[in-house]
């Protein structure tokens, strides 16, 4: 059963740069619902278990630096085809390549700091959820 979960971040250039709120107002008019949220930042150590599937690539290490740089808002979000739904929503990895109305085309400065993470399966949602959130409130 798909699940109809997906985990995002706003990552530290868009919270530094005052963006969240204008993120978030528009994951949620594109129907997502807010299930879990939280202000935090990460350690480079932290950072880089989040991102271990991308350990043996060259860009890890500046990868886990910039993640771990400032502030970011961990995201669970739900919706129908939440994952793929989302990846829509943010579009490319690097912004250059975003569709126009894209959080990315709007918001990221580069490759790397592209303002947000979307889970790209429900699989690494679930996990990715689990790392920042313990338990989860119904409401
Ligand atoms: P996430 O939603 O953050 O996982 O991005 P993605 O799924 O669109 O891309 P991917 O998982 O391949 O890469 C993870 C993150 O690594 C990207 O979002 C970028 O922040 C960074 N990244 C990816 N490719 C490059 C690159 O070629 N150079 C640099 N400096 N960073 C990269
Ligand atoms: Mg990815």
């Amino acid at each position: 059963m798909p699940t109809n979960r997906t985990f995002t971040m706003i990552k530290p250039d868009a919270v530094s740069d005052g963006n969240s709120g204008s993120i978030i107002k528009m994951i949620e008019e594109a129907g997502f619902r807010i299930v879990a949220l939280k202000k935090t930042k990460l350690t480079p150590e932290r950072a880089g278990e989040f991102y271990a599937v991308h350990k043996e690539r060259p860009f890890y290490n500046d990868l886990c630096q910039y993640m771990s740089s400032g502030a970011i808002v961990p995201m669970i979000l739900e919706k129908e085809n939440a994952v793929t739904d989302f990846r829509t929503l943010i579009g490319a990895t690097n912004p250059a390549n975003a569709d126009e109305g894209t959080i990315r085309k709007l918001f990221a400065k580069s490759i790397e700091a592209n303002a947000i993470h979307g889970s790209d399966s429900d699989e690494n949602a679930e996990i990715e959820g689990n790392f920042f959130f313990a338990h989860i409130e119904q409401f």
